[in-house]
């Protein structure tokens, strides 16, 4: 929907401001905007307050516009006209939906809980904030985990909108944000408690952002925040080299990074996984073992990322000192250190700038499986879809 640069302006300085119409059009004309109003009116039909130029300018939408006006271009610009002219200057967008929101929500806990859309007015971004209008939204598991109550002792708040990572494009930015642009395509990882990306807006920390690298496509961005998180978190919180590592569950979003990042760190990388996944898994780089044989090797670092009992594997092969991190389930503390090996429950952090340093290796990274793309207002599929774990990969949703 287009959006609109409207303004009138009184020169004070002819000169200077001719300086300003000179290159300025050029700037519009760049930034993919038209001109539809320019100059005096040429008759008041009514009242008598009308002594200024007027000035209309037409942008695809609010966030071209933004563009448009912060670029450093006519910024550099500007002081020529505030110098030269009293303007007053403001955006009409024509997009009736530009100041709501539409959020996919639960009311309550429960299995059979359906995610409902609710529309309400936008407040102004927050001032460490950044606007995002998603253009792909990525399913985790975790989405149903806290729709069904599984998280239920963390200080969830009703009404709680869904969805924990996504690909957008920035709409807005507060004013205390450095480094973000409207425009700008960025991905992140919100907090568990904050949510709210199953939505056409969604409000995020600025430091849970990252830019987009140009060769990231949305489908990949979308779905890589939390699993490359997840997997490089969990493989720092061991203490030292990492000489060998066993992942299971490596066929997933988290365990597939997580071999990647290790066999980059020069790890010898074993891993468990459903026959159906093995071949893939091989090819990721790690040697894939029955839960028996891996329990008889010795491992620095243990990650699982599946849950259930194939974690015993990982108690019986953890090495002195090592580490065995689970993801999914609780740890059995004390048998770790029985061991002199430490066992942790992790959950994963939202972390801008640790992302952007991921994505920047992106090339080590293997290339996401997107299991389906489904319409936004297909959630409740979705998230059905997901627990029901009949598909393999990132199921994606578009608004
Ligand atoms: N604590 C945290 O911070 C955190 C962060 C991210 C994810 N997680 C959790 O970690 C787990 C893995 O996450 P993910 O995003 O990697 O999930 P995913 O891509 O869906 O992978 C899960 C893997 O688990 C295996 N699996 C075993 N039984 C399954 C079933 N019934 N349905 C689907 N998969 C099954 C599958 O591999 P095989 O068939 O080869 O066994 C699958 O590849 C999830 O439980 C998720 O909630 C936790």
């Amino acid at each position: 929907m287009p959006a609109y640069l409207i303004g009138t302006i009184d020169i004070e300085d002819t000169e200077a401001y001719s300086l300003y119409r000179s290159f300025n059009p050029s700037l519009v004309e760049a930034a993919g905007g038209k001109y539809i109003i320019k100059g005096k009116p040429v008759a008041v039909l009514e009242g008598s307050d009308f002594r200024s130029r007027f000035v209309m300018i037409e942008f695809a939408n609010e966030a071209a516009l933004k563009r448009f006006y912060d670029s450093a271009e006519y910024s550099s610009l500007r002081p020529i006209r505030e110098k030269s002219s009293k303007s007053s200057l403001a955006v009409v967008n024509t997009d009736e939906t530009a100041s709501t929101r539409t959020a996919f929500q639960i009311q309550e806990f429960g299995e059979a809980v359906e995610l409902c859309s609710v529309t309400s007015p936008l407040a102004e971004v927050g001032h460490d904030e950044v606007r995002i209008q998603p253009t792909l939204i990525a399913v985790n598991p975790v989405d149903w985990k806290i729709r069904d109550g599984i998280l239920a002792a963390l200080p969830f708040q009703f009404p709680h909108s869904l969805g924990c990572e996504g690909v957008g494009v920035v709409e807005a930015v507060g004013e205390g944000v450095k480094g973000f642009q409207t425009g700008q395509r960025v991905m992140a990882h919100s907090s568990l408690l904050r949510g709210g990306w199953f939505a056409d807006r969604v409000d995020v920390p600025a430091n849970q952002c990252s830019l987009v690298p140009a060769q990231i496509a949305d489908e990949h961005a979308a779905s890589l925040s939390v699993a490359s998180l997840t997997a490089a978190q969990t493989i720092g919180l061991h203490e030292g080299p990492i000489g060998s590592a066993l992942v299971i569950g490596a066929s997933g979003a988290v365990g597939s990074i997580a071999v990647a990042l290790l066999n980059n760190g020069d790890s010898r990388v074993d891993a468990i996984c459903s026959a159906s996944n093995s071949a893939y898994v091989t090819a990721l780089g790690a040697n894939v073992l029955p839960p028996q044989q891996a329990a008889e090797q010795e491992y620095d670092f243990v990650l699982d990322a599946s849950g259930g009992p194939a974690i015993e594997a990982g108690y019986r092969s953890l090495a002195k000192g090592g580490t065995l991190v689970s993801i999914v389930q609780p740890v059995d503390e004390v048998r770790a250190l029985e061991n002199s090996a430490k066992a942790i429950r992790y959950s994963v952090q939202p972390n801008g700038e640790q992302l952007s340093r991921l994505m920047a290796e992106y090339d080590v990274l293997p290339e996401p499986r997107i299991a389906a793309l489904m319409p936004l207002a297909e959630v409740n599929a979705a998230l059905h879809l997901s627990k029901a774990g009949r598909v393999r990969g990132k199921i994606l949703l578009k608004p």
